[in-house]
């Protein structure tokens, strides 16, 4: 068979790059090794144990000196940075650097839309250029390690953490996962901006029961496999993520951190995971609190021999390691395969090197790619829930406009949670973003009506309705403040807190039209809200450009295409609601009977038995995938390549999708499948592909997917990966239930 020279060129190119990386690996492999040999017990148990830099002291300097500190987080002061490195280079026996680590989770400084805003965007390319950002301006300051992406499965909104995951789909949750590393890590550790990324939190912490922050979790082998799992694989086989953090929950009675099937077998043996695991904060201790451990000793050998490479911040490995190795409870072996995966890591990242920030680098922080990077991510993240008599954009009619609302101008909630170095003076507000670049063509008045989320006090509520009545459209900001998202912030009830849903409801008497944007960071149950308002735009919490993106979305520059990354109930009580459940025995039909219209003494069965609430009926307020455009779009001629098919094929999927409104804009192309027939119960339906078309009015496009059959592989009921023959159902919509369906074979 004939070669191209340009086939020839690349197979030659590969083999050079395979062979280079391969060297590189070998050189980092004999470094690490030559290392090893030199060091101490008491100088490899050093490395293991990561210490809090917040309050730097001259202990900590001496714990450095005397070889004791592998990595230091919280220390993002670069001077700070420069005296830590420079003690552990030259004033500690083997002059072995320190990684410095953080949270930079949705940027550094230029704070971008909180994760779950992020993922609403499902534009992974977005995501991808924020993590690069963060990266650059984080490595200025000396940061080397982040703590992010977290990629937990999320299906609660009473759990706070919620705004900091991708949501609830697992495939969703993986290209994002991705897109996330990369950014962060680019090409190649050792670049200057590039930054180790950390799988997080290892593993269904946001499964907490109750949606109770730090509680117990119980999900099956089987379903940590299928759902929660995967993004945590793909981060690492697909992006190399250099490190993975085990998480607090004891899931099914076993603390993460003590968790030896999941971090040897399935983590190294199976995913070859060769990077850095390290703890959440303190949680090798809370094993003792869990009762899975008798003292800080017993959790230590638990989770080394489990493990776990490094500890962050409870010292119980540093305080009882060398008693262990000692009295034969923990091997040498383990302690060498730790100090390895360290010694790998700070090798990877150029550190024995170059440990040193460069003052005097040109600070790319706040430049305006980064500002404007931030607004495209915050523009795309939006979501339009509701849109009546397409009263956005605004049109040009329109005069007067009120702004009104405790989030209109609030420049530290605006960031959300895990915004640790933003700084709330950077800030662009949609009151200030709307007044400096529409203020000449509007007269913008502003109230603000209650002083902050959680504010009862409604002695301004006349002023806002007074300013309503002299505008043409209210813009209304109601929200919830950061502190009420993130770590160990979870609500029972998940409403607007305050008197925020009174203010709204003052301002609807006025019967002016009113345009309802909610800064939250999760699902809030804002059915009421939503009835009342003339247009609902969902802005998660948008970052630093959160007030630039909003103003040029309500004026039509921009256009909304953001999809919901979760499931919104209409009652905290629904929880948790997620649209890719297994199927049921006894579906609820559309004609269930609701509480007030059960007749007095009614029959036990006389409401049927289909799974309902009462009080409540089955269906959400609005469904994961769902998002409005100012566009319309139509999908037809869903056509697959064939009907029949064997495990090893690929299926080609198109549909035509024509613009058939007035505004050019993105639609997000989702395609599903339904396995209709499993060794289990298989999910209603998943979300296995999706793409961001942009279309001009009156466009059409063929949009093809490849869908490989072996994308359709679970965990059966044997506990194998595979795909099982059967009657599969494939749809393609703009959400997750308008949609157009084919059905297909696969062939045993
Ligand atoms: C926190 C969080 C974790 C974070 C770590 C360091 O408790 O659970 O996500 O990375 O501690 O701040």
């Amino acid at each position: 068979m004939k070669y191209s020279y340009l086939s020839l060129f690349f197979i030659l190119l590969s083999c050079f790059q395979f062979t280079t990386c391969f060297a590189q690996d070998k050189k980092i492999e004999d470094k690490v090794e030559a290392l090893l040999a030199k060091m101490t017990l008491k100088e490899k148990i050093g490395q293991m144990n990561q210490l809090n830099g917040r309050m730097p002291s001259e202990k900590l300097y001496q714990q450095i000196r005397n070889g004791e500190v592998g990595s230091i987080l919280n220390a993002e002061n670069p001077e700070l940075v420069n005296q830590l490195q420079k003690i552990a280079k030259e004033e500690s026996t083997l002059g072995i650097p320190l990684v410095i680590a953080r949270d930079v989770i949705h940027g550094f400084k230029t704070i971008f839309p909180i994760p779950l805003g992020q993922a609403a965007s499902f534009d992974p390319e977005i995501v991808e250029i924020g993590s690069q950002i963060a990266a650059r301006e984080a490595y200025e300051k000396g940061i080397r390690w982040t703590f992010a992406p977290m990629m937990d499965i999320a299906r609660d909104s009473r759990w706070g953490r919620i705004a900091e995951s991708f949501g609830e789909d697992t495939y969703l949750s993986e290209i994002m996962a991705v897109a996330m590393v990369k950014g962060f890590q680019g090409k190649d550790l050792s670049n200057p901006a590039s930054i180790a990324a950390c799988a997080k939190h290892f593993i269904a912490y946001g499964a907490a029961e109750g949606g109770r922050d730090y509680n117990l979790t119980n999900i099956t082998q089987r379903q940590l496999r299928n759902f929660y799992l995967p993004p945590f694989e793909k981060a690492i086989r697909e992006a190399g993520c250099a490190t993975l953090m085990t998480s607090f929950n004891a899931n099914d009675g076993i603390p993460a951190s003590g968790n030896e099937f999941l971090l040897r077998t399935v983590l190294r043996k199976e995913w070859g995971f060769d990077g850095v695991v390290v703890t959440d904060y303190n949680s090798i201790r809370d094993m003792v609190r869990i009762g899975f451990s008798e003292d800080n000793k017993d959790a230590a050998m638990k989770a080394a021999n489990a493990g776990v490479d490094m500890e962050m911040a409870s010292g119980t490995y540093l305080q009882n390691m060398e008693a262990l190795i000692a009295e034969g409870k923990v091997e040498q072996k383990t302690i060498d395969d730790a100090v390895r995966n360290i010694l790998r890591l700070k090798y990877r990242l150029g550190l024995f090197e170059n440990p040193y920030v460069n003052l005097k680098v040109k600070s790319s922080i706040y430049s305006e790619n980064h500002l404007q990077a931030a607004k495209k991510a915050a523009e795309e993240s939006f979501v339009l829930l509701k849109n009546k008599n397409n009263l956005l954009p605004l049109k040009n009619t329109i005069k007067t406009i009120a702004i009104i609302g405790p989030m209109a101008d609030a420049s530290h909630d605006q960031m959300g949670t895990w915004a640790f170095d933003g700084e709330k003076g950077m800030t662009q507000t949609p009151l200030k973003a709307l007044q400096k670049q529409y203020g000449k063509d509007v007269k913008f008045i502003y109230e603000q009506g209650l002083a902050f989320s959680r504010d009862n006090n409604k002695t301004n509520f006349s002023k806002a309705i007074e300013v309503a009545k002299q505008a043409d459209v209210v813009l209304l900001f109601l929200g919830e403040e950061a502190i009420l998202s993130g770590e160990a912030h979870s609500l029972a009830e998940i409403n607007l807190k305050g008197a925020q849903s009174q203010l709204l409801e003052e301002l609807s008497k006025t019967r002016k039209p009113v345009v309802t944007m909610i800064m939250a960071g999760r699902a809030l149950t804002i059915e009421k809200e939503t009835a009342l308002s003339d247009a609902v735009l969902y802005l998660w919490h948008p970052g630093t450009m959160g007030g630039p993106a909003v103003a040029d979305i309500l004026f039509g520059k921009a256009v909304p295409s953001g999809k919901l990354p979760i499931t919104f109930p209409k009652y905290a009580g629904q929880i948790p609601v997620y649209y890719n459940h297994d199927k049921i025995g006894r579906p609820a039909k559309k004609t269930e009977i609701l509480l007030n219209d059960i007749p007095l003494e009614a029959k036990q069965s006389s409401l049927g038995t289909t799974s309902y609430y009462l009080d409540a009926a089955f269906d959400n307020l609005f469904d994961f995938g769902y998002g409005l455009s100012y566009t319309t779009f139509e999908y037809s001629n869903l056509s697959l390549s064939t009907d029949v098919l064997s495990k090893s094929d690929i299926l080609t999927v198109t549909v035509d999708l024509k613009n058939t409104g007035k505004f050019q804009a993105n639609e997000v192309v989702q395609l599903y499948t339904s396995d209709l027939v499993g060794s289990i119960a298989r999910p209603i339906k998943e979300l296995k592909d999706f793409r961001r078309i942009n279309l001009k009015p009156g466009e059409s496009k063929k949009v093809a997917f490849k869908l490989p059959v072996s994308k359709l592989a679970f965990w059966n009921i044997n506990n194998i990966q595979t795909v099982e023959p059967g009657k599969f159902t494939l749809m393609v919509g703009g959400n997750s239930y308008d949609v157009l369906q084919k059905d297909f074979t696969v062939a045993p």
